[in-house]
């Protein structure tokens, strides 16, 4: 992969990318399609698809189990791939890097392990009114189990995070922030140094849901440093059902087990179980090893691109498409801030969501329409939904100008 100079992608370069992607081919109501749904799952380059198919071809075998050459070889590909990812995040110890089906799973387990042990009743959790239902719902549920309380770090009237609100919300009880390092609905990037400055004089574990990040931005664990970070492999180029759950070292032994079976253990009787070290002690059951493998292979391609380049070319994509929407009068954007990442959240005024994307669609433009797992971010914002067109690498200026024109189209349909 070639890149354009100083870090960014020029048209030729964004073509080549474009090739590795077998779906653009597909014909879409007549149309090319016009992949705006990024946000929802990234469409997959023949070098993943590649990756996937030839480990069926010539390596499938169960992991960590046997002797045989191709079990051995699978848990060979299975372990680089931790590797792979790890080094992607500067993570120096792979055994910090857990596998699970997703993000939700991650948050689920370490929300899951924390209340089982570490929680008190009257604790607090802090969460941001951006949030993702995949990192409310864990929360809540365990809350009202626990009887754990949790706080919301309201929006500013321009829908940013209020980090003066949220310094006042942290108290000698707050335990837990968790919080989306990119929201999913309106693209913005949560300022996770200043959250995370209160956080430590608080002593309060941090959590942060990188799915909507990962695929977007250069993200160097360590220096972020996290308590936990969570990201899906199907947002990066990557297949469905399988993710990353980051922890700092400690964790690996503190975390309380929330889930368990084959695999995780040394030794087992009926009275006691010797557990595994590492990531291996949160990984039971037969894992998605053909994901792992394309995770990697994921990884890989981004990096052929580069991450900064991937961000640079995408928030080109976010800050074209915003200056054309805001010409619009009868379109509403939402988180107008340009600090954002690959997301873009709309409405056209009086008109419901569904039928701006229904009508999109005609065109061969896929776009999300609804409440994208934000339900309470909704509710603040007055509405019951929004248009969403989110960006990767493969989509391009003239995509963007081709939307305009067509939405264009449809505000005249549905006002
Ligand atoms: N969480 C995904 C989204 O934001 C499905 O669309």
């Amino acid at each position: 992969m070639e890149k354009g100079k100083g870090n960014t992608l020029d048209g030729p370069a964004i073509q080549r990318i474009r090739n590795d992607f077998p779906i653009f081919k597909k014909v879409i109501n007549g149309q090319s399609l016009v992949y705006f749904d990024n946000g929802a799952t990234v469409q997959k380059p023949l070098q993943v698809i590649q990756a996937i198919e030839n480990y069926y071809y010539q390596s499938n075998a169960n992991i960590h189990r046997g002797v045989h050459t191709l079990s051995r070889e699978a848990t060979e590909l299975y372990e680089t791939a931790r590797n792979t990812v790890a080094a992607h995040f500067n993570v120096a110890n792979p055994q910090q890097c857990v596998f699970t089906s997703g993000t939700t799973e991650g948050i689920n387990l370490i929300a899951g392990g924390l209340s089982k042990a570490i929680l008190r009743s009257g604790d607090e959790i802090i969460l941001t009114a951006y949030e993702h239902h995949s990192n409310i719902l864990p929360w809540q549920l365990h809350a009202q189990e626990r009887g754990l309380k949790l706080k919301v770090i309201p929006l500013k009237s321009d829908q940013s995070l209020d980090i003066a609100a949220a310094m006042t919300l942290f108290t000698d009880r707050t335990k837990v922030l968790a919080v989306a390092h990119v929201s999913n609905t309106l693209g913005l990037i949560t300022d996770l140094q200043a959250l995370f400055k209160i956080a430590q004089q608080y002593n309060v574990i941090t959590v942060v849901d990188g799915a909507q990040s990962s695929p977007h931005m250069p993200v160097n664990l360590p220096e972020l440093d996290p308590d936990f970070f969570v990201c899906s492999a199907h947002k990066m180029y990557g297949p469905t059902g399988i993710g990353l759950l980051y922890m700092k070292e400690k964790w690996l032994t503190e975390l309380p087990l929330f889930k368990t079976g084959g695999g995780t253990i040394k030794t087992v009787t009926f009275e006691h179980t010797e557990y595994a070290e590492g990531a291996l002690r949160f990984e039971p059951g037969t894992p998605h090893i053909s994901g792992a493998v394309g995770f990697a292979a994921a990884i890989d391609y981004m990096n052929s691109i580069d991450m900064s380049a991937i961000y640079k070319h995408e928030s080109e994509l976010v800050r074209y498409a915003q200056t054309r929407l805001l010409e619009l009068p009868e379109v509403e954007v939402y988180g107008q801030s340009e600090h954002k990442a690959g997301v873009i959240s709309f409405n056209v005024k009086g008109a419901h969501p569904f039928d701006v994307g229904t009508l999109l669609d005609k065109y061969g433009i896929a776009v999300r329409t609804g409440h994208h797992c934000t339900q309470p971010l909704m509710q603040l914002l007055g509405v019951q939904g929004t248009v969403r067109a989110s960006f990767a690498i493969y989509n391009t200026l003239e995509e963007v100008e081709y939307f305009i024109e067509k939405l264009k189209r449809v505000i005249t349909l549905v006002s």
